[in-house]
């Protein structure tokens, strides 16, 4: 370690001339960097005056070399790869790589980049750690319906120290597009439907991976890139990259607040979206990057595009090379991602003079601030070494969060005839496509984790009860459609497929089931149909998999379901059907052993759903938070043809935004409030007792919503204003407060003022969205 230091210091001394001394002065030297703890804290004018200098010396070619990001190594995770890039870091044309990690190809680049160009500037190395990097936790979606804040933020914090002792020091993380369509792939990526949960977990997030203090410059802390802004969230049709268009009253009072939180809470990076927002694809967005990001919300970090979403824009039809470059850099784009635009087109931008040099030397600033900030011409290696490796990827201590945080983000939808938990002793039949997958269980983009490592859904039961006859038997594939098959395997889906016909695969898993006292089916989607570019127009089980359930179902035998996916499935016949089902995403290295706790009873469910779960494609998309429309429809006039409703399915969801069982029951009163008119500066204070009324102990997530019933634009008929996750032993009841400050009641109105206004407000407190408790008060006017 200490040799590795030694060699670092030498390069910037080598490297940096008398600015190094000036540098080395004011910030910790290399024996200090041993006490992380002490880390200087930036100062803005010291690196103001630093910057000030070496953007002096630049010349445009290697000022525009900041601006490109390049892709090297393990990953490929767009269509493009980066050629030339030793070459290119040499002289100058190279601000910063992704897809590179471990503390050898780091520091290989990072030497070239020291050692061999002209000005000696170091790389940032950037990475799609997104739900852990070595040790992986739960998909996103799954990690939000913890609805626990400190797991997520340790998650965060884990992925920090992973990544940070293999070399990395830039994660593209979070993701935080609020999705109301379950067609959408990415769905999977973020923290589900809801606004305000997403800015509290998009704010946990940053924490964990910046740490408490925002202090970047400390050996185990990454800067995150908040993504994808904006809006890729609604795309059109759920279709990945596709339209977004949408009122400011929407973007602001539903999809905005996750990115705010994060950029409220410091995030150091934005990236870009594929999307076009309202006519503009948001990688040209003026209005997106400056209007909003930048003056608006005061982001003084820096913008990287997502991969090759320059060029996309001539598909996106705004105009030819140079000019999409020109768009991009005036938008407020500081950096490339992979598609060499900038590198190819800047120059001739700023001879045309489509591109002012101020533009140009605005985000070559941006860049190099971010690389001050995390310490990098103090430490471009920041203590990386192969011991440290060693010693932290994948340590106990990690592994053991992964297997809780897991089992925390596991949702209980179905339990009845007592069929869980588990007996550990008796018979199983293990039935199903993902029963023994190790490689789904860690999910899409689980980034540099190694499925070998991760524990299946056989291996975590046989491991809990060793006196459990467990017999498996697949059952049927995962899919069946060529289209489907095709695509999977072209993106490395790693698919096991079974040359057995459907019904010679359905004839054995009948026989175990048979022979078996319980069935504990394990179906659901592959990992890679979720994530990027996994986009679906059907939302049933894939493949021949409700037949193999329907077949097991006549066995007459209890049939548990284990759902593995990473979004909302139309699971009808499955609800009616089964005795209990377990919805457990893709759970990450630990999610066997999680589940199994689950299964066996050894932790009891307290997941709740961050996305309704539709009974039918066409609801889509589906929201709890939805506005009233002057012709709601109450479920019951069947009479009255007129109404908002569908004439072959229901309204409602199959499963409601917050639900999610526990192996106990929980009870709410009705809420009681502080004040029943509250002044506009007012707080208002809600108490609700919650009591354990079932045979177990458990936690709950409590949930507040509230309704603004008269507004000057109509408002949605519920939104999520606080939740409490609370461990309630059997029996026990305790009282919950909330408080309801000013803020709470405000909404962007026409004008896209945040304001709130006087009138009828309702209060609901419950343990999922739709059942509720419900009670009334009223704003005064000033
Ligand atoms: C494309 C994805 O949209 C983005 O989320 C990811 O961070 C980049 N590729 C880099 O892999």
């Amino acid at each position: 370690m200490k040799k590795h230091l030694g060699t670092a210091t030498k390069h910037r001394v080598i490297s940096w001339g008398k600015q190094v001394f000036l540098v080395l002065a004011l910030v910790p030297n290399a024996q200090a960097q041993k006490k992380p703890a002490a880390a200087a804290p930036v100062s803005d004018q010291k690196m103001k005056s630093f910057i000030d200098g070496l953007v002096a010396k630049m010349t445009p070619e290697e000022k525009i070399g900041q601006l490109n990001l390049v892709s090297v190594g393990f990953d490929v995770t767009g269509p493009v790869v980066s050629k030339d890039v030793d070459a290119n870091i040499r002289k100058g044309r190279v601000g910063g790589v992704l897809n590179t990690f471990t503390p050898v190809a780091v520091r290989k680049l990072q030497e070239m980049a020291l050692k061999e160009s002209r000005l000696h500037i170091p790389l940032m190395f950037g990475y799609d750690v997104i739900h852990g990097h070595r040790t992986i936790f739960p998909i996103p979606l799954g990690l939000a319906a913890s609805w626990d804040l400190q797991a997520v933020e340790q998650s965060a914090r884990i992925a920090a120290e992973e990544a940070t002792a293999d070399g990395l020091n830039w994660v593209f993380s979070p993701m935080v597009d609020i999705a109301r369509d379950a067609r959408w792939g990415r769905i999977a990526e973020g923290a589900g439907e809801d606004p305000y949960l997403g800015a509290q977990i998009a704010r946990a997030m940053v924490r964990g991976y910046q740490g408490p203090g925002n202090d970047l410059t400390k050996d185990n802390t990454v800067m995150a890139c908040l993504k994808h802004f904006a809006l890729y969230g609604a795309a059109e049709a759920g279709r990945d990259y596709n339209t977004t268009d949408m009122s400011k009253q929407r973007m602001y009072n539903e999809y905005l607040p996750p990115y705010k939180a994060a950029i409220d809470a410091g995030v150091g990076s934005v990236m870009s979206s594929f999307n076009d927002v309202n006519g503009t694809p948001a990688t040209g967005n003026k209005w997106l990057m400056n209007d909003l990001l930048r003056r608006q919300w005061s982001f003084s970090g820096f913008v990287v595009t997502d991969y090759t979403a320059i060029n996309e824009m001539m598909e996106h039809g705004m105009g030819n090379a140079e000019q999409v470059s020109a768009l991009a850099l005036n938008a407020g784009i500081d950096q490339d991602m992979v598609g060499e635009i900038f590198l190819k087109n800047a120059a001739q931008n700023l001879k045309s003079g489509a591109v002012a040099k101020a533009q140009l030397d605005a985000a070559c600033r941006r860049v190099l601030e971010a690389k001050y900030r995390l310490g990098l011409f103090q430490a471009p290696y920041r203590n990386v070494s192969q011991e440290r490796a060693t010693s932290t990827l994948m340590k106990p201590e990690f592994i053991a969060a992964a297997r809780d945080i897991a089992r925390r983000s596991l949702v209980l939808l179905k339990n009845e005839r007592n069929a869980l938990p588990l007996k550990k002793t008796g018979s199983v039949a293990l039935v199903g496509p993902l029963a023994n997958r190790q490689r789904d269980v860690i999910g899409n983009w689980s980034g540099a984790g190694d499925w070998k490592q991760a524990v299946s859904v056989e291996q975590g039961l046989r491991a809990a009860a060793p006196g459990l006859k467990i017999t498996y038997a697949k059952g049927a594939n995962i899919a069946d459609d060529p289209q489907m098959l095709d695509r999977l395997q072209a993106y490395g889906g790693e698919l096991e497929l079974d040359p057995r016909s459907s019904e010679d695969l359905i004839k054995e898993a009948v026989q175990v089931a048979q022979a078996a006292d319980v069935v504990v089916a394990v179906v659901g989607e592959s990992q890679g149909m979720t994530g990027e570019a996994a986009s679906r127009a059907e939302l049933g089980l894939p493949g021949q998999q409700l037949e193999l359930l329907k077949a097991l179902k006549k066995t007459g035998k209890p049939l548990v379901l284990v759902l593995m996916n990473g979004r909302p499935l139309t699971l009808n016949w499955e609800d009616r059907n089964a005795d209990a089902m377990l919805e457990t995403w893709f759970a990450g290295t630990q999610a066997g052993n999680a589940i199994a706790d689950v299964l066996f009873g050894d932790y009891n469910p307290s997941g709740k759903l961050t996305t309704t779960f539709p009974r039918a494609v066409g609801q889509e998309p589906l929201y709890y938070n939805h506005k009233s429309t002057g012709r709601p429809y109450g479920g019951t006039d069947k009479l009255d043809k007129y109404k908002s409703r569908y004439l072959d399915v229901s309204n409602e969801p199959l499963y409601p935004f917050g639900f999610g069982l526990s192996y106990t029951t929980f009870t709410y009163g009705k809420p009681t409030l502080s004040k029943t008119t509250l002044g506009p500066t007012e707080t208002l204070t809600v108490s609700v007792t919650v009591q354990n009324t079932g045979g177990a102990d458990g936690e709950e997530v409590a949930q507040l919503y509230l309704r603004d019933v008269v507004g000057s634009i109509s408002r949605p008929v519920k939104e999520l204003k606080g939740f409490q996750k609370v461990l309630l032993k059997k029996g026990e009841s305790k009282t919950l407060t909330f408080r309801l400050g000013p803020d709470a009641l405000k909404f962007y109105n026409d004008d896209l003022k945040f304001v709130a206004e006087p009138g009828e407000f309702r209060v609901f407190v419950g343990g999922n969205s739709r059942d509720v408790q419900e009670t009334p008060f009223n704003l005064a006017a000033q």
